[in-house]
């Protein structure tokens, strides 16, 4: 098989996590037979110091014009004062919707090897915790008006949030496809005691059941949520959600599991085309000392051959050797533990490319 990806190292840390995400790349490649073409895309703070904006029109020809694409992370304090169209986030923000992909899947699930990671007590642990988070990408808060102006001399801030029947009806239909094909249990997450997006929300998640009768849905609000995944994470399957409330949970979800470091996600939409992406953020604090942890690229990576190129058995290799990189002791920073071997970024890559 041959693909083009389009590669969007970023800032911060992402271009070391993307490098041994290209390395195991490259390894499954050559072991299955593959030809990975990999096109580098400047977006972030990277393509605002370079280019004077931060998704240019040229570097997202290349993502639309690739199979798929992978992206390290963007962002960083040093750009907090850039007018909000040039900031770092702002090109994600427009990849994402540039691509339409306005589903993010990201799965929160604790390896085995971890569990004591947790910052939750081994009871709860033990009970399991293996739950897909469906986030709405593409709308809500993050892409209604945001302004702020001058009222009688007061500044004022206004952000839009709205979500249409249909964006709310074609990312319910993911949730339940999802839940379809693991335990059939769909919690749609809003504030439908507060916003009337949400009773909107609720109201097109309860039609739409209808029409998937095998599937179990439930209704919880997002602050009882937030609560429910640090009290008893074992009660949810697939949790569906908005925007802005997907953000916040997926990245308590993260945590659960150990490190915000080892989550993946898988971005699609309308096209067959995705994006695949750690959930964490570009860590500007740990950038350039090869400390990070790669595996959640490595990972998304892993989600990108399954999904996107219909690679299962390359997508478990990888995941496979992320497992036996755990077995065999190594630690980065952010999951250390007493009488483990820590690992730098590299290091990391280094060993799971070897486990292929
Ligand atoms: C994420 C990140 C982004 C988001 C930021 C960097 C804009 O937090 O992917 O979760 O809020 O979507
Ligand atoms: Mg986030």
């Amino acid at each position: 098989m041959q693909k083009e990806i389009a590669v969007i190292r970023g800032d911060g840390i992402g271009p070391e996590i993307i490098e041994q995400a290209l390395r195991v790349l490259e390894r499954v490649a050559v072991r299955y037979g593959h030809t990975f073409h990999f096109i580098d895309v400047d977006m972030g703070g990277c393509a605002l110091d370079r280019w004077g904006e931060p998704l240019p029109a040229k570097e997202l020809r290349k993502c639309l014009d690739s199979d798929s694409v992978l992206l390290g992370a963007v962002g960083g304090e040093k750009r907090n004062n850039v007018p909000a169209e040039l900031r770092p986030e702002k090109g994600l923000l427009s990849l994402r919707k540039a691509l339409g992909v306005y589903s993010n899947n990201r799965p929160a699930k604790v390896w085995p090897q971890l569990s004591a990671v947790s910052p939750l007590k081994k009871e709860i642990v033990d009970r399991g915790i293996d739950f897909l988070i469906v986030r709405e990408l593409t709308g809500g808060i993050y892409f209604g008006e945001h302004r702020t102006e001058e009222k009688e001399g007061i500044t004022t801030s206004v952000d839009v949030l709205e979500y249409s029947e249909t964006e709310i009806e074609r990312i319910g239909r993911i949730g339940f496809e999802a839940a379809g094909k693991r335990k059939k249990k769909l919690c749609s997450v809003d504030k439908s005691n507060v916003l009337a997006s949400s009773r909107l929300w609720r109201k097109v998640m309860h039609r739409l059941a209808e029409e998937y009768p095998d599937i179990l849905l439930t209704d919880m609000l997002v602050d009882n949520c937030a609560m429910q995944i640090v009290r008893d994470p074992s009660q949810f399957d697939v949790i569906v959600t908005e925007n802005m409330f997907g953000d916040i949970l997926s990245d308590e979800a993260s945590m659960i599991t150990g490190s915000i470091g080892m989550i993946p996600s898988g971005s699609l939409g309308k096209g067959p085309r995705g994006l695949y992406e750690p959930i964490h953020g570009s860590a500007p604090d740990l950038a350039g000392k090869d400390e990070a942890n790669p595996i959640g690229t490595i990972l998304s990576a892993a989600m990108m051959l399954r999904y996107r190129f219909d690679l299962p058995e390359e997508a478990a290799a990888m995941e496979n050797a992320v497992s036996k990189y755990l077995d065999a002791g190594w630690r980065t920073a952010d999951i250390m533990q007493e009488g483990k071997k820590k690992a730098g970024c590299r290091r990391c890559g280094q060993v799971i490319m070897e486990n292929l």
